[in-house]
């Protein structure tokens, strides 16, 4: 089983160029189906998470090619309406894809999305917004068909929840429906207007990304563009929260200023000290925190859900009990019974986590069971004393390119353990030597399905 060996205690230096964002790249490939021409992005990280997309495209027809960090998909081809249960089930953000097919389509048949565990993840919102522009969408044992009969027209969407994947849904639906949709209620975060960046380069008319109402003139034909992703700021979050438990002096770069803030506030208040540039972030910590907060997760500008797993592993030595109110997901703290291996002492009670810094933390046997969670589990066993082996890395590599390499470099003693025997992944999933390089990308995958051969 694949793992990442960790021997905690060492101090981090350096600097981090931070990856481009997971949560930015996702639904600008789902938006490369609108154009039908051959769009180029750049800054796409390497993650299981992208691989997954890039099967999605390829199963619709588009022609995807990958050379380093650039993908570029042609849509042109684009000659089916279905995603099948396999792919929708790799994550979350396939039904990310839905507005897109409907628009260019005018139909579209996924089933249920996977995901990370957090809880109850329904796709109301989304469903609720494509029915506002005219989509009829049908759910049965958990496949949903939707279908437009005279096309998507715009119309007034009111979320009744600042929902990132609805926002983004609904924005992609709408570049495609005739006439303006405004979306109130919208979710705020930079990379919905990372997203509206891209698709305004493609000609789309949208205006007020980042803020609670957006406006999309739909209905106009949209070309292919190239575009850079903005920076992870969870990414960026998660190395600040290593070198606030761990000690040391480390620089995230490539996130914008302001995009870190209640971060760094949380940090600073736990001791740490913050250098702000315009486009780094350096924080130096002495190793010995305070308690700080409370911690209560929020849409963005709040703090974000994202983070709350690596900032909590980061304060279970800080003198002191720091709370935290998870709001955005039921289910967020499937990290807290690990970060006790290594005793630390958490009390959780339903959306309440209360953190009392221990002197000390011992390596463990650790297994992640989410994306950030499992990254918790990573800065936690930095600052363990002895060696911690974490398992369930494949969720980590869903978020996080390179992360052993990254951490190393900056001084961290982690090595990535390859499988005994046979590999645990998927065929599309990228394969990686023992230190951590990747050998070579795929370039093919098998899509058969039995149902819903095309549109
Ligand atoms: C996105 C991010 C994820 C982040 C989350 C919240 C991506 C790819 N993922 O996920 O990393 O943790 O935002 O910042 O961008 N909800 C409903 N009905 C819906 C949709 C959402 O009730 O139809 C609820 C969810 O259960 C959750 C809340 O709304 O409680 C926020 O979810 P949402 O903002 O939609 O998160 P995602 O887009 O899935």
């Amino acid at each position: 089983m694949r793992a990442y060996l960790i021997t905690g205690g060492r101090r981090l230096e350096g600097l981090v160029p931070i990856h481009g964002a997971k949560n930015s790249v996702l639904p600008i490939l789902a938006a490369t189906i609108l154009t039908g021409g051959e769009s180029v992005i750049h800054n796409c990280p390497d993650l299981s998470d992208v691989d997954a997309s890039i099967a999605i495209l390829r199963h619709l027809g588009c022609r995807v090619s990958r050379a380093g960090e650039t993908v570029t998909v042609d849509s042109a081809g684009l000659d089916r309406c279905d995603i099948p249960e396999k792919l929708m089930r790799e994550m979350r953000s396939s039904v990310i894809f839905l507005g897109p097919i409907l628009a260019r389509t005018g139909q579209a048949r996924v089933s249920m999305p996977g995901g990370c565990e957090l809880g109850p993840r329904p796709v109301d919102l989304h469903l609720a917004a494509l029915r506002r522009l005219g989509a009829e969408i049908s759910e049965t044992g958990g496949s949903l068909r939707c279908r437009t009969r005279r096309g998507l027209r715009g119309a007034e969407i009111h979320l009744a929840l600042p929902s990132v994947g609805a926002t983004e849904n609904a924005m992609l639906a709408a570049c495609g429906s005739r006439g303006t949709t405004v979306i109130h209620n919208a979710a705020c975060e930079p990379e919905i207007l990372d997203l509206q960046c891209f698709l305004t380069a493609c000609g789309a008319r949208v205006r007020g990304a980042g803020s609670p109402v957006i406006e999309v003139e739909g209905g106009i034909p949209l070309h292919a563009a190239e575009h850079r992703v903005i920076a992870d700021r969870i990414c960026a979050a998660t190395y600040l929260s290593a070198a606030a438990l761990a000690g040391g002096e480390v620089t995230v770069e490539g996130v914008a200023r302001g995009q870190l803030a209640p971060v760094t506030e949380l940090f600073t208040a736990a001791g740490c000290r913050i250098r702000q540039e315009a486009r780094r972030v350096t924080l130096t910590s002495g190793g010995a925190l305070r308690r700080a907060g409370p911690v209560r997760t929020a849409p963005y500008p709040g703090f974000p859900t994202d983070a709350q797993p690596p900032v909590m592993a980061a304060l279970t030595r800080a003198a002191g009990s720091t709370v935290f109110v998870e709001t955005i997901f039921e289910n967020r703290y499937r990290h807290a019974q690990e970060l006790a291996r290594l005793g630390a002492d958490i009390r959780v009670e339903g959306r309440v986590a209360v953190v009392t810094g221990v002197p000390a933390l011992h390596g463990a046997g650790l297994e992640a069971a989410d994306l950030r969670g499992g990254a918790a589990l990573v800065v936690a066993a930095l600052g363990a004393e002895g060696e911690s082996v974490i398992t369930g890395i494949h969720h980590i590599r869903r978020g996080y390119d390179g992360l052993p390499e990254q951490l190393a470099a900056l001084g961290a003693q982690i090595a990535e353990r390859p499988p005994a025997a046979e590999t645990e992944e998927k065929p599309w999933q990228r394969s990686e030597s023992t230190n951590g390089a990747t050998q070579g990308k795929k370039e093919s995958f098998s899509t058969s399905t039995s149902w819903s051969p095309s549109c």
